[in-house]
């Protein structure tokens, strides 16, 4: 098992919403070094200023292939890697701009998380075998219509976790999924939901680490939408479509 205490974690997206959270807590759980991967460096100059022997900035576009391999030969000290980047599109069918929006949330969500994968499992099994983290959201297991292109992206997903499980299980390279609800960061700030805050994600990763569990239901919602679509996914099915309907009557 990857212990936190003296670990090194990459994590992307680091400058802001549920990374941020993730860098919080895992220099609380004792991280050795935290790799802050990020699009514009500035953007944690002054987080990095705070802890610099241990929190180093990154250059990480993760639509950037150089920018991943660069991160690879920067980063070979990694033994967690926390796939946390992603962008999310409001559209459903009527959307003129779903083709458009669908290939980048493919590229953020899908497509960054193998690319990273496929570069970082070579450096996790050298440091001992590692974990990856990677999030998904509830809503790679259910459908939510107001969000069909983000969805898709986020089923994508799914198939990466499971996948790179079973193919780096023989490494001895732990692969979690990470299923959020409805969290409180600038991606759902149009969400009209009750909201979770970031820090729990974080922490309930944090112990799942600790206690040997993959898949992360981080938050009361999506504990519960789970536990529903386990039950009966024929009543959520219908449950997001009344919604659905509530919401475009609405
Ligand atoms: N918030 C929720 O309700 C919720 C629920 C379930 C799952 N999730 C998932 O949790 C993860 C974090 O979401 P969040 O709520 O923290 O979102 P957020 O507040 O919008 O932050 C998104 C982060 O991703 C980064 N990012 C976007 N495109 C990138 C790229 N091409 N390369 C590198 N970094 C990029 C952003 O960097 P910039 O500052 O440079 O844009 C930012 O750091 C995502 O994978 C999201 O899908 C969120």
């Amino acid at each position: 098992m990857t212990n936190i205490k003296d670990s090194v974690v990459l994590i992307t997206g680091a400058n802001r919403g549920i990374g941020k959270a993730y860098v919080e807590e895992f220099l609380k759980a004792g991280a050795a070094k935290i790799y802050l991967g990020v699009r514009d460096l500035d953007s944690v100059a002054e987080m990095a200023a705070q802890d610099p022997d241990k929190l180093i900035p990154l250059k990480l576009d993760v639509t950037d292939a150089l920018d991943i391999q660069n991160a690879a030969k920067a980063a070979g000290d990694t033994t967690i890697l926390v796939n946390n980047a992603g962008i999310l599109f409001f559209d459903d069918l009527t959307s003129e701009d779903a083709a458009k929006n669908a290939r980048a949330e493919m590229e953020v969500n899908y497509i960054g998380p193998l690319l990273l994968t496929q570069a970082f499992a070579p450096i996790l099994k050298q440091n001992g075998g590692g974990t990856i983290i990677t999030l998904s959201s509830i809503v790679g297991h259910v459908s939510m219509p107001a969000l069909t292109t983000y969805c898709a992206s986020k089923y994508a997903v799914q198939s990466l976790i499971l996948n790179s499980r079973a193919q780096l299980a023989s490494q001895g390279t732990r692969v979690m999924g990470v299923y959020p609800g409805p969290i409180d960061t600038d991606m759902a700030a149009d969400l009209e939901m009750d909201k979770f805050p970031p820090q729990q994600v974080a922490q309930e990763t944090i112990k799942a680490i600790e206690n040997g569990s993959d898949d992360v239901f981080p938050d009361d919602f999506s504990k519960a939408t789970y536990e529903a679509f386990r039950t009966d996914p024929k009543a959520v099915e219908a449950q997001m479509r009344e919604s659905y309907e509530q919401q475009e009557a609405a």
